[in-house]
């Protein structure tokens, strides 16, 4: 599978086969998560087998079931752009996962974050997490904002593989499905900003990663 196949296929998944993860997947999963950390300063961690975190009533209510895997975004709080970061390299562990026949989903809100296991050190925060595991079903596409109310790049002066950028980032999961983010273009650099409101520093960074895996094109 592609990339940007990934980036078509994957729709959040709330609803797992009570099976665990394979061997091989976590070893592959683990050894994206060292890359990650080790690029970014984060200390982003997959945890296994620990149904707790999803064992509330907002994940009930969510419809979660069988969620017991989860990958938790964890970093420096000194970083200023942490929700950013998370969300960016996050994104790219989620597309890894969809790659590997694992479905995902972003979670900021309906879990327990005092039951997650995972370990935050002093100076560090617990930005969301990703639950993760072989879904019962393959989810399904979110409904979309137009393109122009993401983009003020006139159609006609968009190159092909912005274009590419600007599906891939339409594509990609935001919290609540607000899609707070406006795609431009300041000479060839592809600049995306967030709007004002909760998560979408998180939403950014998961943009811009599925704008730069599509396109190619870096962004500011
Ligand atoms: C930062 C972030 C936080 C999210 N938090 C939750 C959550 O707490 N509970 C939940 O069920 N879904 C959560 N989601 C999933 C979104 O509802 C979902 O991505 C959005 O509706 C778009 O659907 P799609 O992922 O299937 O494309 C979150 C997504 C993001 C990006």
């Amino acid at each position: 599978m592609t990339i940007k196949e990934a980036i078509r296929e994957r729709h959040s998944v709330r609803q797992y086969k009570d099976i665990a993860i394979k061997a091989e997947d976590k070893e592959k999963l683990e050894a994206s998560i060292k890359e990650c950390n080790a690029e970014s300063g984060l200390h982003l961690q997959l945890i296994c087998d620990e149904p707790e975190c999803f064992d509330t009533l907002f994940a009930h209510y969510g419809k979660f079931t069988n969620a017991k895997n989860y990958i938790a975004i964890v970093g420096p709080k000194s970083k200023e752009n942490l929700d950013e970061l998370g969300g960016y390299y996050g994104e790219r562990l989620v597309l890894e996962a969809q790659t590997l026949g694992l479905n995902t989903c972003w979670v900021a809100g309906s879990y327990g974050k005092g039951k997650c296991r995972a370990e935050v050190a002093d100076g560090e925060k617990l930005v969301c997490v990703i639950s993760i595991g072989y879904g019962e079903k393959t989810g399904h596409a979110h409904k979309s904002k137009p393109a122009d109310k993401l983009c003020n790049v006139p159609e006609s002066q968009r190159p092909e593989w912005f274009k590419e950028g600007l599906e891939a980032a339409i594509l990609a999961p935001t919290a609540i499905n607000q899609q707070r983010f406006l795609v431009s273009l300041e000479g060839d650099t592809p600049v995306i900003t967030a709007k004002m409101g909760p998560m979408t520093k998180i939403d950014l960074g998961i943009v811009k990663y599925n704008f730069e895996a599509a396109s190619g094109h870096k962004c500011k």
